[in-house]
């Protein structure tokens, strides 16, 4: 009986309805730009995976930054490929490693940039996991004394927010009183609470030179088929001082997005991964789908499930097509 009385299609006649009644918009400031940064100065490498994105040295990734910025990107997060990788990362640790270089060199050159760096072993150790190893597995409880000096460092360093992405269970009340005990209780931690063991990140390892060596991480990643896990993590996070959690990969977790959104007030992160990206960029190049329109259908789609900030690598043509 419905219709003819009710037609949807009524606010869908012109461009201004549509806009009126539009449920989802996205802003610049949802963004947050992932770089890849390396020791030297004027150094610039395409990354061969991920078309369009480089890695860059702190001056350039300074001179990256102040452009995102000025398109209205507010934040960055910064992964450290460093020259020389060992068992125990101590290459992560050190007061001029490389992202606390790139922290400062932002902080001088773009001091209203916010700078999220990535707290992690894997791209630091030579056999690539996230912690270290006691016979060859890797042992939590000697990792979360490591990923809490990380962690200081980076806020020594000026970083205004640390994102542990390792997986390690007790990380985050390992991060937050080692900042608070240095005096950095104001610098926020944003969790990669469910971080899943995942296909799409195959990108990022090349990337960041950081594939494991042997076995792989699903001895500490999520398996990709739970979701009641992902809110105990998203609980255990918050109870150990989160400041905003984060789901990780996207696309193929929209329904964790939308969970995690109905069980907490905290801001939430998704993280549209490297492989995510790159799957739009080769389909684009090979002329498979109309690639602007693409980003902006799939980073939509990731803020209406439920996501407040998105790190994506797609963030400073995204700001373009708004
Ligand atoms: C680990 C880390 C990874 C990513 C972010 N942090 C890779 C992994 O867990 O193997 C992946 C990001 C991406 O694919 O874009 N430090």
């Amino acid at each position: 009986m419905s219709y003819p009385v009710n037609r949807p299609r009524r606010l869908r006649r012109t461009a201004k309805i549509r806009d009126m009644v539009r449920e989802t918009w996205l802003r610049p400031d949802d963004f947050i730009y992932p770089m890849f940064v390396i020791p030297g100065k004027g150094k610039s490498q395409p990354i061969k995976s991920m078309p369009g994105i480089n890695r860059l040295s702190p001056d350039l990734a300074a001179r990256e930054a102040k452009a995102a910025f000025g398109e209205g990107i507010p934040a960055v997060l910064l992964f450290g490929i460093p020259d020389s990788k060992d068992a125990v990362g101590s290459s992560a640790l050190k007061d001029d490693g490389v992202v606390q270089n790139a922290v400062r060199a932002i902080k001088d050159t773009v001091p209203h940039m916010t700078v999220i760096t990535d707290i992690c072993m894997c791209e630091y150790t030579d056999h690539g996991h996230c912690g270290v190893l006691t016979e060859g597995i890797v042992d939590n409880d000697k990792t979360l004394p490591l990923l809490a000096e990380q962690a200081v460092s980076h806020a020594q360093a000026g970083a205004d927010i640390v994102a542990p992405s390792d997986m390690m269970d007790g990380r985050v009340s390992a991060i937050r009183s080692a900042m608070d005990a240095a005096g950095f209780e104001d610098r926020a931690i944003m969790a990669y609470s469910a971080k899943y063991a995942s296909a799409f990140y195959g990108p990022f390892r090349e990337a960041a030179d950081s594939a494991p060596q042997f076995g792989d991480r699903r001895g500490y990643q999520m398996d990709p088929p739970n979701v009641r896990e992902a809110l105990r993590e998203v609980e255990l996070d918050i109870e150990e001082g989160a400041d905003i959690v984060m789901v990780k990969p996207a696309l193929a977790y929209l329904d964790v997005i939308l969970q995690v959104r109905s069980m907490t007030d905290l801001p939430l992160a998704a993280y549209n991964v490297s492989g995510e990206y790159s799957m739009v960029k080769k389909a684009g190049e090979a002329g498979l789908i109309d690639e602007k329109r693409v980003i902006l259908e799939i980073l939509t789609g990731i803020k209406r499930a439920g996501a407040d900030l998105i790190i994506t690598y797609h963030a400073r043509e995204a700001v373009k097509l708004l």
